[in-house]
């Protein structure tokens, strides 16, 4: 049986919800309830950290549980350096120091798509793969992960490709919002997405592509429209991978794990 001392907290902040779970370590896998909020309007530092705060409080884990968070930025040295899809204050910002006075305790930070990475290649879609896996996230933005034989580059960032001849970037035509937004069939959001990974496949060849967010428990509704020459699969972990990774981060890396320089 798992002990308190194999599993960790995992919070992943996303622009529109956070999510948090215990995990247990050893399977990857949750061991108590998903727990969602909605991101507060604004995403303002203050407002998540309220929000982190019930999310974690709901868990009802003990105090001294390894705590992950993730969040939807570039984090460097404990600082988030870009605000998509919160507000503008986190650029720039402490966030590592800010949730660690705000929650009295310590935690490893960071980036949402790298952690979801982390997960899948410790226990999912990206195990024991060889060369170069990207791992996306679909949902209020598109997220990236980088992996090249089980090591994570971090804050590749990959869905701020741009378009050319169009003033916004990928995420804006090719995330799950997009489709939510402009209210898209599933063939005609394909058509945008074919055009996303393709891009992606030209500038970096990957070897596997792994689709995460929100949208890929329903992913046979568009990986099969999708021609690549990569194989491109669902995460195993689904919208559950930020979760996970997060949580598996906040802990030192036990032998029998990939490690993550
Ligand atoms: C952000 C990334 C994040 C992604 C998914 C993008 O807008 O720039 O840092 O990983 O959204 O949340």
């Amino acid at each position: 049986m798992a002990t308190n001392a194999s599993r960790a907290i995992g919070v992943d902040i996303g622009g529109t919800g956070i999510k948090a779970g215990i995990v247990d370590l050893e399977a990857g896998e949750l061991v108590s309830d998903r727990i969602k909020v909605a991101t507060p309007a604004g995403a303002e530092p203050a407002d998540v950290l309220t929000a982190v705060h019930q999310v974690i409080e709901r868990l009802e884990a003990p105090a001294d549980m390894p705590l992950g968070v993730a969040f939807p930025a570039i984090v460097k040295g404990g600082r988030t350096l870009s605000a998509a899809n919160v507000s503008a204050t986190w650029v720039g910002f402490e966030a590592e120091k800010f949730f660690e006075d705000g929650l009295s305790r310590g935690i490893h930070f960071a980036n949402d798509a790298d952690v979801a990475g982390i997960a899948e290649v410790r226990y999912g879609a990206a195990k024991d793969v060889e060369g170069l896996v990207i791992l996306t996230t679909l949902g209020t933005g598109i997220g990236s992960a980088m992996i090249y034989d089980g090591v994570l580059v971090p804050n590749s960032e990959l869905g701020h490709l741009q378009r050319a001849g169009h003033k916004k970037d990928a995420e804006h035509f090719a995330a799950y919002s997009a489709m939510e937004r402009e209210e898209l069939s599933w063939e005609k959001w394909a058509k945008r997405l074919q055009w996303y990974y393709d891009y992606v496949e030209f500038l970096f060849s990957p070897d596997l592509i792994v689709v995460g967010g929100g949208v890929s428990k329903h992913s046979e509704n568009f990986l099969p429209l999708l021609k690549l020459r990569a194989p491109i699969v669902p995460a195993k972990h689904r919208n559950n991978a930020g979760i996970i990774g997060s949580a598996s981060l906040a802990v030192p890396v036990p032998e029998a794990l990939p490690a993550v320089k």
